[in-house]
């Protein structure tokens, strides 16, 4: 008997001991992103590690080994934001950048001063690794410094530069569009000087506007820490980026920076609520799901922008689906279903949904492809516009233009698409080339993650490219030198090989005269 309950005991602690405790930091409000990290906390759990999650939304059924600091400020101080998405489309790309940066600090804050989050920063855990949603709040990676453990970056939208500065991940500018700017990867002339000018502005505001700012934060917030801020941030072990090369174009990377887009989709397929079920069942042509995502709220809309997609709706053969967060709507069509919540995937999953109407985040959009539905996109700020051109280029989708959106380009726009069969076919070869990977994204995120804990923070992997400065980088040091040795050899030479020549036929001229005279 005891020896019995030796070995039990020595399986458990060697079951124990070969799990890892982590600590997932998601700062954004946004849940969409949340759903994401929760993808990978589950995950890790399910795969006998431990997990501490900070977040603004704590698990209503707690799972054994996932832990939840609430930080209620982060919502706080994030609500004007959301709010304020739908005006985003008024203004420029330039004017965007800003004010997301600006959302930053506010958030990176908001993290900082929440006081669950402020006692959990006093109490003594440890963590094999610290995962850190990667959302302008630079500041936050000194937590890896704090609790002694390398970083990861969960980037959970796409490839922007603070996120490709973290592991030094390469971005030509000739092929790699910005993710704000509405181009593919086969850019015009006119296109290149655009993104090059594009990412010009971005670095210059990242390095004297954000980056100091994210500086002046790190180092009131964790004044026990010894690190650089500027190399700390560029010191990541890990970067999960949630994007696909079936979903968007060959890009390099360099190998710490590890695609896993769409891991937040489980394949698993839950049944309908019985009266959304019954609604699509019953419809005779197909039906139309529509959803701005979580953090648009279409009740902030103007009044007359929704009798304008009424009127579209309502002319439609098709039934719609429409998130809609008010209950009352007036004028509402008989084959329009709205609601505040919708089970997204399942909904997706459904045959009889032709399409979906969506703002194009990278999550709806992953969602789509992967249930093979074309979309039309309306797309109002950051990444929307950049995967909206990408659906419209390779023909899964129709993009337009909320700005301007009336009641016949937006019903022209769903017939087209329900109609013409080639929408369909394109998506349906995207998403089954999406489904063909080796692992599937989470098993590959779960190995990345144990794989950089298990050689303490993966050292190997970390490019040399993050100790160089820009110049070096980009060879300007070398390039200049090499300029100097050509305008050497291609203006100075030629000049003294003339002078030399010039002298010598002189010399030669006066002895062949001096000769003639002697004759
Ligand atoms: C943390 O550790 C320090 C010293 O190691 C100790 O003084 C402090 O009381 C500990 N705090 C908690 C909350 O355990
Ligand atoms: C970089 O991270 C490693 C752990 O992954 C740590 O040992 C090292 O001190 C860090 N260096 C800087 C400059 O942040
Ligand atoms: C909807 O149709 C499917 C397939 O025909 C059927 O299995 C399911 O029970 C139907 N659901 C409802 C609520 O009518």
């Amino acid at each position: 008997m005891r020896t019995f309950t030796l070995i039990l005991g020595l399986l458990c602690s060697l079951g124990y001991s070969s799990g890892y405790n982590y600590l997932m930091v998601l700062n954004s409000a946004g849940r969409s992103h949340f759903n994401v990290g929760h993808a990978l906390a589950k995950g890790l759990v399910k795969a006998g590690h431990t997990i501490t999650v900070v977040s603004v939304f704590p698990q209503k059924k707690p799972i054994p080994g996932y832990t939840d600091v609430s930080v209620p400020n982060v919502i706080e101080v994030m609500g004007g934001d959301i709010g304020a998405l739908w005006a985003s489309i008024q203004k420029t790309y330039t004017q965007n950048l800003i004010d997301h940066y600006q959302m930053g600090f506010r958030i990176t804050r908001g993290l900082f001063e929440d006081s669950n989050f402020q006692d959990f920063l006093k109490s003594n855990q440890s963590f094999d690794a610290i995962i850190c949603e990667t959302f302008y709040n630079d500041a936050h990676y000194g937590l890896a410094e704090h609790f002694n453990a390398p970083l990861i970056g969960l980037a959970t939208g796409g490839g922007l530069t603070f996120i490709t500065d973290m592991v030094g991940s390469p971005a030509p500018a000739s092929f790699v569009p910005h993710i704000m700017l509405p181009f593919n990867d086969h850019m015009s002339l006119y296109e290149r000087l655009l993104n090059v000018a594009f990412l010009g502005y971005e670095r210059v505001l990242l390095d004297y506007y954000f980056l100091p700012t994210q500086e002046k934060l790190y180092k009131e917030f964790f004044p026990g820490n010894k690190r650089c801020f500027y190399k700390m941030r560029r010191n990541a072990s890990l970067v999960l980026i949630n994007q696909h090369v079936s979903l968007s174009f060959p890009r390099p990377h360099s190998p710490n920076m590890i695609e896993v887009g769409g891991m937040h989709i489980d394949g698993k397929w839950n049944p309908l609520p019985e009266k959304i079920e019954r609604f699509i069942n019953e419809s005779e042509h197909g039906a139309i799901y529509f959803s701005m995502g979580s953090n648009l709220k279409t009740k902030d809309l103007p009044p007359s922008k929704v009798q304008e997609i009424l009127k579209a709706l309502g002319g439609l053969k098709q039934r719609v689906l429409w998130k809609f967060e008010l209950d009352n709507l007036p004028n509402k069509p008989e084959n329009v279903y709205i609601s505040d919540w919708f089970p997204q995937t399942d909904i997706l999953a459904h045959p009889k949904i032709m399409a979906f109407v969506t703002h194009g985040g990278m999550l709806s959009t992953t969602e789509s492809i992967y249930h093979a539905k074309p979309v039309i996109g309306l797309p109002i700020f950051s990444d929307q516009f950049f995967n909206m051109a990408h659906a419209e280029q390779n023909g899964y989708g129709i993009m337009l233009d909320f700005k301007t959106l009336n009641a016949v380009e937006f019903r022209k726009a769903i017939e087209r698409i329900t109609s013409e069969p080639s929408y369909t076919k394109v998506v349906q070869g995207i998403s089954f080339r999406y489904r063909d990977q080796q692992q599937t994204p989470i098993e590959n995120a779960i190995y990345w993650v144990e794989h950089v804990t298990r050689h303490q923070g993966a050292a190997y992997l970390k490019s040399a490219a993050q100790r160089l400065n820009w110049w070096q980088y980009h060879n300007v040091d070398v390039l200049l030198i090499i300029f100097v040795v050509m305008v050497l050899l291609l203006i100075v030479l030629p000049i003294t090989i003339y002078k030399l020549l010039k002298k010598l036929l002189l010399k030669g001229e006066r002895t062949q005269s001096t000769k003639v005279k002697r004759n």
